[in-house]
């Protein structure tokens, strides 16, 4: 049964509860995410780093295209182009030799154009700050958040990120169903998606969110038995039991 399907079923009750409920929510959310990510994050090569151009290198080749495909790909790119420099000077076809095998053909050229602004306007430093970051063309909001949090350790609400895998785990755990994903479903997302954020903790995080949507918190069929969250998950304790019938859904 697909995810729209599901959703259907559910009264829009569930954004009624009051604001301290969310911040419990959001608490027991953050600790067991932390938790979770130390003993079942995947250990991933972008994860050794805190450079910002491999961190760019590897979150534009990951828009779109699985870790699995990425992996080999990022690894010869960094090594044949490994810095911003090297990047900037190198011709366009050489760089989309290696870029285009990723499947959507654009990111190479992204990465040629972000390399050479950076080296132009910005001479040659990486921007630190959401603004001049978002002044390069190609880096949007989830880009820049994925910069400043993996490779500055900001820790603040600019560090937020928000791609399909932390709207769907959002959206389950916190029990935000809108089936148009109009702009407001958007804003509710991306400021959950900022106060999930703490003092210390925001690449644990940012990465634990992914890994969760990557492994457990899948699209269809998601693994709710074994989700950390699943105490006090919306969509497991609302949703679950409405599309399946328990007995049904604890037999799968
Ligand atoms: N998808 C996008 N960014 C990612 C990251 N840093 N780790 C795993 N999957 C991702």
């Amino acid at each position: 049964m697909n995810d729209k399907l599901k959703i259907k079923t559910v009264e829009k009750d569930s954004m009624n509860s009051s604001s301290e409920d969310n911040n419990i929510l959001m608490d027991r959310f953050r600790t067991s995410l932390i938790s979770w990510f130390s003993k079942e994050g995947r250990d991933l090569p972008w994860r050794h780093t805190r450079d910002p151009y491999h961190i760019l290198v590897s979150e534009i080749m990951l828009q779109q295209t699985n870790v699995g495909i990425v992996i080999p790909i990022y690894l010869k790119f960094i090594k044949k182009f490994p810095t911003l420099q090297t990047l900037s000077q190198a011709p366009l076809s050489q760089v989309k030799i290696l870029t285009d095998q990723l499947g959507y053909k654009k990111r190479g050229e992204y990465l040629h154009r972000i390399a050479k602004q950076i080296m132009d306007d910005f001479n040659g430093e990486f921007p630190k700050t959401l603004e001049g970051l978002l002044s390069l063309k190609g880096i949007g909001r989830y880009t820049a958040g994925a910069i400043l949090s993996f490779a500055f350790g900001v820790n603040e609400r600019t560090a937020a990120i928000v791609d399909v895998n932390v709207e769907r785990v959002l959206s389950r755990v916190f029990g935000v169903w809108d089936l148009e994903k109009n702009s407001n479903f958007n804003k509710i997302i991306w400021r959950l998606s900022e106060d999930m954020l703490d003092e210390k903790n925001v690449w644990e995080i940012n990465q634990g969110i992914m890994d969760l949507g990557a492994l457990i918190c899948i699209s269809k069929n998601p693994k709710c038995l074994i989700c950390p969250m699943k105490d006090f998950c919306k969509y497991y304790n609302q949703v679950v039991p409405k599309i399946i019938p328990l007995d049904n859904f604890f037999n799968n």
